[in-house]
């Protein structure tokens, strides 16, 4: 049983629904989270496995709307997001979460909340590529002092120590990075 279980959900959990997973995408804004967790999202399920993306740049305009980026507000997101994935992850689904995540202590408690569901994933590309790829702009203007608090630039990225997974987007293509996460899943019985 983890933190994320009670004993009701035991009960329901022995009435047959077979566990899911949480894919945890944790790395810098532009690393390539939303972009594996989407070609993953449609390889699982083309396979025929129930999936789920959870995305901080959606969930913010929704479960999390009105949250900014003080520390207080980035662990109230992404507990938020922890716990709809691992609710979603007892009964089967595959959770794919792409958050900066970027605490390690939070992303600690998603793991306790989501206990063997739980996948870490590092989206490792460093901050020069993320920067130079500046995909929404958004290094540019916290460079120039536009947006404080900004991941990376003025505020912290804490690195996991033991992810299950490092994919450095950097240096792999997105399919050869789904297939890291597919190998994972299969492990778990839950490649589709
Ligand atoms: S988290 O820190 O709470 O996990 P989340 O993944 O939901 O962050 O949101 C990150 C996205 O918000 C970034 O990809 C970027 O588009 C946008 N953003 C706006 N302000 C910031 C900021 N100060 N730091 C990081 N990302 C920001």
């Amino acid at each position: 049983m983890t933190e994320g279980d009670t004993q009701h959900t035991q009960q329901q959990r022995s009435n047959g629904a077979r566990d899911g997973a949480v894919v945890w995408l944790t790395g810098l804004s532009g690393a390539g989270k939303s972009t594996l967790a989407r070609a993953l999202e449609a390889h699982l399920r083309s396979a025929g496995q129930r999936v789920e993306v959870l995305d901080g740049d959606e969930v913010r305009l929704h479960l999390s709307k009105g949250l900014g980026f003080s520390r207080e507000d980035r662990d109230t997101n992404v507990l938020r997001i922890a716990y709809v994935a691992n609710l979603l992850a007892r009964n089967g689904v595959v959770a794919i979460t792409a958050a900066i995540s970027p605490y390690r202590e939070t992303r600690a408690k998603c793991r306790a909340l989501c206990g063997a569901r739980f996948i870490e994933v590092h989206v490792s590309a460093p901050l020069e590529t993320c920067e130079a790829r500046d995909v929404k702009g958004l290094y540019k203007r916290a460079r120039a002092g536009e947006i404080a608090q900004f991941t990376g630039v003025s505020d912290p990225y804490e690195q996991p120590e033991r992810p299950e997974l490092v994919i450095p987007t950097h240096e792999l293509t997105v399919d050869a990075g789904v297939a890291l996460l597919v190998e994972q899943l299969r492990a778990r019985g839950l490649s589709g």
